[in-house]
């Protein structure tokens, strides 16, 4: 038997993990909002007749596609279609864990024919364990993969019924969150996994059963502020180290320092016109 021989050539070539165990590279999908406009209202933070600059986002957008790929993120693109001005939103496209590829099936008409086109994305890519939707459902916008379970909403977009379903799908336990302010129609307006096993969420978003349920599996979670949530700042990416998050979120930003991470401030004013920050143009490609 042999003890203590040093480093293993297994542990050397190991990819470094970030704080929480975590693996620092991500595979993102992003959608270059060339169609981006504000034509319709489908959250209250839609105005169509506010007017949003599309060459403005489309500045701020790029500007969160170069801070994933100087992370060492890889980011894939799919085409933006014409006539759909909030498929920027690629978070929204699907859910996908460990290879397989859950479809969205949107809430609203405006939006249905993005589900598709995510859809086919991902087929022409070479995924084939792709699952068309039975019931309503918002991709990541409703969906946050954490190592051991998925948290889900439900309230204003995505149908319960959709949980159970994905559970199903993808094999992991899918665990049901009310939202009941309109402001955060969904999951990823008001909480974030920092990591695989921690999150950041304003509490005013849930019902008062899902914010105990938050409390239980959370008791260490990062408590936001509605200043934050108001500015969209729960709707971040972590990699488990660093935070890409909106830089107008002052009070999350120093409580995500306190707590250890590294915030990398971006500005998606103009995505916001749409009721979108960074983790909406983000859609996470797992295994
Ligand atoms: N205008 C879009 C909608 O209301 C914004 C989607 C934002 N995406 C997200 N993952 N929260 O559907």
């Amino acid at each position: 038997v042999t003890t203590g021989a040093g480093p293993s050539p297994a542990a050397a070539a190991a990819p470094l993990p970030a704080a929480g165990g975590t693996t620092v590279t991500r595979h993102f999908l992003m959608c270059p909002p060339e169609h981006f406009a504000v034509e319709y209202a489908i959250n209250p933070w839609m105005d169509p007749g506010a007017g949003a600059d599309r060459d403005a986002a489309i500045r701020q957008w790029e500007a969160l596609r170069s801070a994933y790929e100087s992370l060492g993120h890889r980011v894939s693109l799919i085409d933006p279609v014409e006539g759909l001005p909030d498929m920027v939103f690629a978070a929204n496209g699907a859910l996908v864990v460990g290879g397989r590829v859950y479809g969205a099936r949107f809430a609203h008409p405006e939006r249905a024919a993005e589900g598709p086109a995510y859809l086919e994305w991902f087929v022409r890519n070479g995924y084939d364990q792709v699952r068309e939707a039975t019931f309503t459902n918002e991709g990541e916008g409703d969906f946050l993969t954490l190592d051991h379970v998925i948290l889900a909403g439900t309230g204003f977009r995505t149908d319960i019924a959709a949980h159970f379903e994905a559970q199903e799908f993808l094999g992991r336990p899918v665990v049901t969150l009310r939202l009941v302010d309109p402001r955060f129609y969904h999951l990823d307006t008001a909480l974030f996994p920092l990591n695989g096993h921690n999150v950041a969420y304003f509490p005013g978003a849930f019902s008062p059963g899902s914010q105990e349920v938050l409390r239980r599996l959370f008791p260490g979670a990062v408590i936001a502020g509605e200043d934050d949530a108001a500015v969209l700042g729960l709707n971040a990416v972590s990699d488990g180290t660093h935070v890409v998050i909106n830089e107008e979120a002052a009070g999350l930003r120093s409580a995500l320092g306190r707590a250890g991470f590294e915030v990398v401030p971006v500005d998606l004013s103009e995505l916001r016109k749409a009721g979108g920050g960074p983790k909406c143009c983000t859609l996470e490609i797992r295994g």
